[in-house]
Parts: structure tokens; sequence; C-alpha cells
């Protein structure tokens, strides 16, 4: 057998990184977590605001059907596409709350709305297609349409304009390989909501020019003000046929650790989709399955218990961020998180630093402040930060605070 090995390795010489593999950048707020516990482990306290997983608990009564899922010896694979009460739940959710006509053969289940991306993109371009993504964007974007040999176009929007790509930079970025819209609303990072009706002027431009879209809804339900979710695909009878929609139970239930999302559209590119899934992963976690079941099936004041709390939080960080000087913090109108500009800080030494652009000022709030944030850069928005509000009022006032002190310092 050693033999065997060992003229292998002869053969093929050592093992190398694909191209793929090696242009793909680690996530940008995963890296900055890990340092936040490096410093950590070294004993410093730091106040992480980097991470977008709600603080809260998994509600109890998920948790309970979880156990029971288990006790019931719900342990074994379930269909690659999902179990058929969790298929079957998700399309009731769009009928119900949408009123969006979806069968369970549009839905396929998947580990996480990553993983449900990860999909839609494989099964819908092909290298070359290109994608246009609006920026600020969610930091998996381009790289999740670099793995499949398509081109990510990434078109700005400005803190101005609410960070909502409107329908003439839309169409401006449209060529003759432009396949995908990828939206994101509420949006990570900028917390950016449409109205309906820029949503149908988007929409207009798609169909005119023959578009497909996926639109990455899992901040759904964390919408604030009283604002009622928009789901892009029920905006025209013919969005239906070309839109993919994502979401999942992760940021409304506070089950990121379960990793349950969801693709629901055209049944025949679900099928595909769920082809990919079977010789990929099968099926996502059966256990999570039926907690993700009682999750949407369920009572929802969990859901709006979140919300309310992620508002009021809202409220105090735009409050605590706006009165530093050279910091300015739009208000956002769903997700959680504050994206606030801070190119009024550039050219100003804190504490022996030069802050010339968002990774230096999340460089010297680390080590001086002691606060994790995550550079706007990473979201392809310099001159912004980060800071995820789905944190006690404590931590948020204390963290603040400490950012405040150390600008002071300048
Ligand atoms: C915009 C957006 N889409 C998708 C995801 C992925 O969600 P999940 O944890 O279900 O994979 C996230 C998570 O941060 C996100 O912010």
């Amino acid at each position: 057998m050693e033999w065997v090995e060992t003229s292998r390795f002869e053969r093929f010489g050592m093992l190398q990184v694909s191209r793929v593999a090696a242009s793909i950048q680690p996530s940008a707020t995963l890296a900055a977590a890990a340092r936040a516990k490096q410093l950590q482990a070294s004993g410093v306290r730091i106040r992480d605001f980097s991470l977008g997983e709600p603080d809260f608990p998994t509600p109890e009564h998920i948790c309970e059907a979880a156990r029971q899922a288990m006790v019931a010896g719900k342990t074994r694979y379930t269909q690659a596409s999902g179990t058929p009460e969790l298929r079957a739940a998700v399309a009731s959710h769009y009928r119900a709350t949408y009123g969006l006509a979806v069968t369970p053969d549009q839905v396929l289940i998947s580990n996480g709305a990553k993983h449900s991306l990860h999909n839609a993109l494989s099964a819908s371009l092909n290298p070359g297609d290109e994608v246009i993504i609006p920026t600020p964007y969610w930091v998996s974007y381009s790289d999740l349409v670099a793995m499949t040999g398509a081109v990510p176009v990434l078109v700005p929007t400005t803190m101005e304009d609410g960070f909502r790509l409107n329908p003439q930079a839309l169409r401006a970025a449209i060529t003759p390989r432009t396949k995908l819209l990828l939206l994101n609303a509420p949006s990570n990072p900028t917390g950016a909501v449409y109205s309906r009706a820029q949503l149908e002027a988007l929409a207009k431009v798609v169909l005119k020019a023959d578009l497909s879209v996926i639109s990455d809804e899992i901040y759904e339900q964390l919408m604030f003000d009283g604002r009622e979710p928009v789901c892009f695909a029920t905006l025209h009878p013919d969005l239906p046929a070309r839109t993919l929609t994502v979401s999942g139970v992760s940021k409304t239930y506070a089950m990121t650790g379960w990793r349950i999302g969801w693709t629901v559209g055209p049944a025949s590119l679900i099928k595909a989709m769920g082809n990919v899934q079977s010789q990929q992963t099968s099926n996502p976690c059966s256990i999570s399955q039926a907690a993700a079941v009682a999750a949407i099936t369920g009572d929802q004041q969990c859901v709006e218990m979140m919300r309310n709390t992620f508002q009021q939080r809202r409220d105090l960080v735009c409050r605590l961020l706006n009165a530093i000087p050279g910091i300015t913090c739009p208000i956002p109108d769903g997700a959680f998180y504050a994206f606030f500009n801070i190119t009024g800080l550039f050219g100003k030494t804190v504490a022996g630093k030069l802050i010339t652009n968002s990774v230096s000022f999340c460089d010297g709030a680390l080590e001086t402040a002691h606060v994790c944030l995550v550079p706007g850069s990473a979201f392809g928005a310099e001159g912004f930060a980060r800071l995820s509000f789905a944190t006690s009022p404590e931590e948020i006032e204390a963290g603040v605070a400490q950012l405040a002190e150390w600008l002071r310092q300048g």
C-alpha cells in the first residue's frame, strides 16, 4: 500500500490549490471576528460588533420541536431537497404573507441561505455571464459568483440615495452578457429597504432587458417603523418565472447555527438545484428541518419581540454614533447593522496612528479602543464601517463610548 501511495505522489507532484480556490477571499466578517477572539484570548476585553447574528437564544418551542424530532427518530436522511413538511411550510409562508402562489416542488431547502445562494448561482450561471451586484454588498456575493466562472459587475449606490440601486444605474450596467441582478433588501451591510414603487421601477428594467433575478430576502421579517416586507417576485406576473427568492430561518428566528435556508423559484430550476445539492451535501440536518417547521408554523410573537428590540437598539446606536464628531450614521430601515460614514475622520491622527481609510480606522478601533467593526472596503464601500447591533444595549453603550474616547485622543 505504501508503495502505491508513494508512486502516486511521484506521478502527480505536490497537491496544488486550484485557480478558483486561490481566488477566493476568506469572509471579511469572520476574519475580523477571529482577530477579536485572538486579542480576547490574550486577556484584552473586546467589544465585538462584527458578526451578523442575533444574540437571542433560539425560542424554546423551536428547540423543543428539535428534541421531539430526535426522540421520534427523525435522525435519518431526508429527501435531498428537504422534508415534504418543511417545503410545504415554506410554500404556505409565501402564499400567506405575500400572496405568491408557491407549491412545495418550487422550494429547495439547503444548509443555510448562503448555501441556497451558492446553489442558485451554480444552477443558473455559465462562465462569462455577468451578474449585477449593487454595492455596498454582502461580503460573500462576489466570491460566490466568481466560483461559478461568472463575472460580478459592481454598481455603486450612495448614502445620499439611501444605498438603493436606481433604474438608471441598473440600465447603464446592462451589457449583452448580463444574466442576473442580485438584489438584497433589507440589505447587509446598509439596512436599506426599497419601497414597492422603487422595486417596481427596477422590475420594469429587469423585464425589458430579459434578466433573471436572485432576491436575497433573508432579513424579510426585520423591517423597522412598521414597514411591510415586499417579495420581489410578486411585483409582476412575469417575475416568478425569472426570480429565485432566497431566505431562511437564521436571522428571523435566531437560528444561525441550525443551518436552514431555502430557495423559491420555477419548479424546473429548483429541480436542477436539487440535483446539484443531492450530489453535493444531500439533505440539510433532519433535526434542524423539524425545528424550522416549528419556527415557520408556530407562534410568531418571538419574531415581533426581536424586531422591536432590534429597533430600540438601532435608535440607540444611531444616536450615539451621530454624536461623535466626524461620523455620520444614516438610519437603517431594516436588518441589524449600522453602516456609518467615517470620511470626516480621514487625515486625522488618533493615538499616534493616521486614519486614511476604513481598514486603518477599524484597525485603530480594535487595537486601541478594543472595539471590533468591519471595514466598509470589505463590502465594496470605502469610507464606511459596519457595526452589528445584534447585541445588548449595555454592550452598545460601552463600545461606542470607547470609540468616542479613542477618537478624542486625536
Ligand atoms: C445578506 C445575507 N444573505 C445571506 C446570509 C446567509 O445566511 P445563512 O446564515 O442562513 O447562511 C447572510 C448572513 O449573514 C446575509 O447577511
